[in-house]
């Protein structure tokens, strides 16, 4: 009796034999592949790259066409994967979600097999004109089955096992995108739409950052994120996942005069609200998919999300059904794959980098591996805990991802191949640059250098961040001047700047007499500035630009605001307990106040102002506003600023607690909304005299 479990059964032992035999390969490779699918689909813990699963899985696809023989019915060709999870409903696809063919051959050879395939299948003689390809891309994420009856989408759907998946209904109405009523008067009785699911990856950043901060569980990749938002039982963390969604296909129809070419039912989705990327064209042979397939690979990394290849369906319909199936898969489609964006890598050592804040970052040096397009040698792990909780040692086999131009991080072990015994990996107690004592705070997750301007790390950093634009604005003072100037022994601190006269800076290498009377002049100039600039440029932790212009409005002055206490601090708009904090420790550093005391001595200065009104006492305080159309003179930004100046609150959206609604020309649903709830609305006179009115009434 063969053994079965989870895993699926184990190779059998091979005999004396050096060279396993076919049989024994199948076993073995089917073994492995119920090993990883459990790890990835069930476990939601990859074990190794998707490109090494493909080719394992090719593998095994190859062996038992050539040996029928050796199928078995648990193989993991046989099935598409997936599997009910305890907690949702079964729900039957009435036209069962298949898979397609992939094709990972160069872009010539991949287009021109399927193109080949193709008009053998339909006969065609080599004379006959070339066939009309539909031609997308293959978005990554989770396939969804969508069904809408009179218009109105009743279900959702996974893809399960192909003929089975799961009721995801409450968890795929949050996502926005996704309309609950299509849009138009002749709709369909039934409209099945089937499409993907997927994570954009800006979202997919933004939820990982929130997820480190928390000290929560990052994601792999924006496609388990996705799959495992939509997979969660409890609906309220699904909608706190940022997920979008693209139509590909139709399930089952009923009662709809369907357009005769795939283009044209993805035309019609659109017209119905559904979202269809744009990425897609009607190509003629193989000579067009191939121009397709070469025109996205140039953008791949530009698009908003991740692909792993394109798809080229038949475009004719009536050809569709022509070419029917073969088992699981459509003969009139295939998938044409990209080189992967995950790769398998050793890890060589694990370094420390020291950011401008002194944020100690665990870097894993790698075996150099081509991954996502360019030669990756260095791969981030975040922090300790990030790099303890992925288990990360000296001489790991490691998954490397590289997507767009996110920096390249190591996402993961390959279980099992850790060499010997490794000790765990220690953060050093001083900084590798500086020496000086490495802290953390209570309550963070990050590990940083205490030496402030000191740090050679932070001392380049911290001149990039006072010179640049939005700071002090000092032009010319770029990457390659400040490790001159600082490498050079030339300027440790940031008035050393100001110090700097041109015969020192045209002794620089490389430095022309003209372009050291630029610096010059730059910095004279910088020397004027305004506070909120000045206060940005000093790096404080957590003073970004909009914090610095509210501390600037509240103080008026740089002294009030280094004297402010941590209770003064928080009486400032959006100030909050962690970065007043921050703002009182760094003033609280002798040397800190040293710097601006030296920088105001070598002539820095800007106009300072009374202290603002008490914000309690300005005539829009408690006052929400809602902007909605075009204002006939004010920008959307120049209404908000006037609204907040007198202390007014601006919002998003139009509730019963809205005071006024400011309506311009085009102006939607938020009117009618203002209208229904009986809130006051105002055209941008109205708001003029209602500033003119409340500020008269206060003097
Ligand atoms: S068509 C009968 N089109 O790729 C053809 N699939 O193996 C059914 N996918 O998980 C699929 N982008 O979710 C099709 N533009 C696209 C696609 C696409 C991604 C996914 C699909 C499924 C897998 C097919």
């Amino acid at each position: 009796m063969a053994q079965s479990d989870l895993f699926g059964e184990a190779a059998p032992p091979s005999p004396g034999a050096e060279v396993p035999t076919p049989a024994q390969q199948a076993a073995t490779l089917r073994s492995q592949l119920h090993e990883h699918a459990h790890r990835y689909y069930v476990l939601d813990e990859p074990s190794i790259p998707d490109a090494e699963y493909d080719r394992l899985f090719l593998a095994l696809q190859t062996l038992e066409e050539t040996y029928p023989e050796l199928r078995t019915p648990d193989s993991p060709t046989q099935r598409v994967l997936g599997k009910v999870l305890d907690g949702f409903t079964p729900v039957r696809h009435v036209v069962p979600m298949l898979s397609i063919r992939t094709e990972t051959d160069t872009e010539a050879t991949g287009a021109q097999a399927f193109d080949a395939r193709v008009r053998r299948e339909l006969e065609l003689t080599e004379d006959a004109p070339a066939i009309e390809y539909a031609a997308e891309l293959k978005f990554d994420g989770l396939a969804i089955n969508l069904r809408y009856e009179q218009g109105v989408l009743v279900q959702a759907a996974t893809r399960g096992d192909g003929e089975t998946g799961e009721d995801v209904t409450q968890n795929i109405r949050t996502i926005g995108q996704i309309p609950l009523r299509l849009k138009g008067g002749d709709l369909p009785a039934v409209l099945e739409v089937r499409g993907e699911v997927y994570m954009r990856r800006d979202d997919f950043e933004a939820l990982n950052e929130r997820q480190r901060e928390h000290g929560d569980k990052t994601f792999v990749n924006p496609r388990n994120a996705a799959a495992g938002a939509v997979r969660q039982l409890d609906p309220t963390i699904a909608a706190r996942r940022p997920l979008s969604f693209f139509a590909y296909g139709l399930g089952e129809t009923q009662g709809w005069a369907m357009p005769t070419t795939h283009s044209g039912v993805l035309d019609a989705l659109a017209a119905f609200g559904l979202p269809v990327s744009a990425e897609r064209t009607v190509a003629r042979g193989a000579d067009g998919l191939v121009a397709f397939h070469r025109a996205i690979g140039a953008r791949r990394d530009s698009l908003p999300f991740d692909i792993d290849g394109v798809v080229y369906k038949v475009n004719s319909l009536a050809l569709q059904a022509r070419l029917g199936f073969v088992t699981r898969e459509p003969r009139w489609a295939v998938a044409h794959k990209y080189p992967a964006q995950e790769q398998l890598t050793q890890v060589e050592g694990i370094d420390i980098q020291v950011g401008r804040t002194g944020k100690l970052t665990p870097v894993a040096r790698l075996k150099p591996v081509f991954v996502g397009g360019v030669t990756v040698t260095n791969a981030t792990l975040h922090n300790l805990f990030e790099l303890r909780r992925k288990r990360v040692r000296v001489g790991d086999t490691v998954i490397v991802r590289r997507a767009g131009d996110v920096i390249p991080e190591v996402v993961g072990v390959v279980a099992g191949e850790r060499p010997a015994y490794v000790p765990n990996f220690r953060m050093p107690g001083h900084c590798p640059v500086c020496g000086s004592d490495v802290v953390r705070e209570r309550g963070e997750v990050d590990h940083r250098c205490s030496g402030g301007l000191f740090c050679a790390a932070q001392r380049k950093q911290a001149l990039l961040h006072f010179a640049q634009r939005r700071a002090m604005d000092i032009e010319g003072l770029g990457d390659k001047l400040v490790d001159q100037l600082v490498d050079g022994g030339l300027v440790r601190t940031l008035p050393e700047l100001y110090k700097l006269g041109l015969m020192k800076l045209a002794a620089l290498d490389r430095m022309a007499e003209k372009s050291a009377q630029n610096l010059v002049d730059a910095l004279e100039k910088s020397k004027h500035t305004t506070l909120p600039r000045f206060l940005f440029g000093l790096g404080i932790r957590h003073v970004g630009e909009a914090t610095a212009k509210d501390l600037a409005r509240h103080f008026g002055g740089i002294d009030r605001i280094m004297d402010a206490s941590v209770e003064q601090l928080l009486a400032v708009r959006d100030v909050g307990p962690v970065v007043a904090h921050s703002i009182r420790t760094f003033f609280d550093q002798a040397h800190n106040r040293e710097v601006v005391e030296q920088l105001r001595a070598c002539g820095v200065t800007w106009p300072e102002h009374e202290p603002a009104a008490d914000p309690a006492s300005l005539p829009f305080t408690g006052l929400t506003f809602v902007l909605t159309g075009t204002l006939p003179t004010l920008s959307r930004d120049e209404a908000k600023a006037l609204i907040e100046a007198a202390g007014g609150k601006v919002a998003g959206s139009v509730s019963k607690k809205t005071s006024y609604v400011v309506a311009g020309t085009e102006a939607g649903s938020k009117l009618e909304k203002a209208q229904s709830l009986n809130v006051p609305i105002l055209d941008e006179g109205g708001l003029q005299a209602l500033l003119e009115q409340a500020s008269a009434t206060q003097s």
